[in-house]
């Protein structure tokens, strides 16, 4: 997910090309109305623990190297080393100073499912939310009654080091402008309700595509490329086509996709390995209902 920074200061200064004024009005930050945050009553918090795992939010916010109970503590500190310079993942962790624990719950929705932080500001994409904008406002009241119930943790991350011109959050609001939207990445041609939960999962919380898809030159997905897999954006090799045009799983079963996900294993017991290592760890904790959708959908995509 690195290399996409320059690219986004592309479209950062391709829209702010368009004219000063039009430009911060079609790229301000835009916050969802409180209204949206209002009403929505006690969390249900067996739901909120499932999103959690699907988000992959450990892999991001817990410390380097965090196994079993430590992957609930969100302390942040990781580093997302980039060629523009490096991401320093904020603590989400309860803890009021440190962490989100002072923030409402419609601070905590925009920043999730909008990109924008706390002080009204445009937060860097390297926090999944284009596909987390897929989230409910119940999800969303969901995993933040769940975040709520884990550890709190005092660390402070430091700031980003990210050189001028790469630090400009306005710059992001290009970006937002010309891809970010909560629209289907695909249209199938049928779904059921199977259908539809794998493709929720895929293309929202399990923020899949943000490995799986290349990008064009502004950051944005390539639209004939849906999950075609293609150069590992951080750098060292390629990520798989998990499409049904793939010369690897595209001859798996839907059962064989389902069973790699649970397992780590592959119908020819190679193990999962790399960056996919945590994301099926953390998806193991799903029932094998949605599993089994989230295969039922890359079953389903148009074959690459
Ligand atoms: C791929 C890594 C990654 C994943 C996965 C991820 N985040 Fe983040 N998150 C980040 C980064 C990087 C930032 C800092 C963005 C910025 O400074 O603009 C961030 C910022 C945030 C913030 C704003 C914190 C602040 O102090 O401004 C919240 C809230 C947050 N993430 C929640 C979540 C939740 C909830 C999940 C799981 C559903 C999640 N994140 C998954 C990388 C990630
Ligand atoms: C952080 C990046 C990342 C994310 C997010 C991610 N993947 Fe992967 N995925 C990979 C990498 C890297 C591999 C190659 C693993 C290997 O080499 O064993 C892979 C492999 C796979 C494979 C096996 C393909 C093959 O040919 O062996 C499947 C299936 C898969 N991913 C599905 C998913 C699904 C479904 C999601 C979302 C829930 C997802 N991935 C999210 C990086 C990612």
């Amino acid at each position: 997910m690195a290399s996409i920074w320059s690219k986004i200061l592309v479209a950062g200064v391709v829209v702010v090309a368009a004219g000063a004024a039009t430009a911060w009005a079609l790229t301000k930050p835009d916050p969802y109305p409180d209204s949206r945050w209002a009403g929505l009553g006690a969390p249900d918090l067996a739901s909120g623990e499932q999103l959690f795992w699907t988000g992959g939010c450990a892999s991001c916010h817990a410390a380097a190297g965090a196994t079993g109970d430590a992957l609930k503590v969100l302390s942040g500190g990781r580093a997302l080393p980039s060629p523009f310079g490096t991401f320093h993942i904020p603590n989400i962790s309860p803890d009021p100073k440190a962490g989100i624990g002072s923030w409402t719950l419609a601070q905590f929705g925009n920043a999730t499912t909008r990109g924008v932080g706390p002080d009204g500001e445009h937060l860097f994409p390297s926090f999944p939310y284009g596909s987390y904008s897929r989230l409910s406002a119940k999800d969303v009241n969901d995993l933040f009654g769940y975040l709520k119930t884990l550890p709190a943790s005092t660390n402070v991350a430091p700031p980003h080091e990210l050189p001028f011109p790469y630090n400009i959050r306005l710059a992001v609001g290009g970006w937002k402008f010309l891809y970010f939207n909560d629209r289907p990445r695909v249209e199938l041609a049928s779904a059921d309700d199977k259908l539809k939960r794998g493709q929720f999962l895929v293309e929202g919380p399990g923020h899949c595509g943000e490995c799986h898809t290349p990008r064009d030159a502004t950051g944005g997905f390539l639209p004939d490329r849906w999950l075609a897999g293609g150069p590992n954006p951080e750098g060292k090799g390629t990520i798989p086509n998990i499409t049904p045009g793939s010369k690897d799983i595209g001859s798996w079963s839907e059962s064989e996709i389902a069973g790699y996900l649970e397992t780590g294993f592959t119908p020819d017991f190679d193990t999962v390995g790399g960056s996919m290592v945590e994301v099926q760890q953390n998806l193991a904790h799903l029932p094998k209902s949605d599993l089994e959708a989230i295969a039922a959908y890359l079953k389903a995509v148009p074959a690459r």
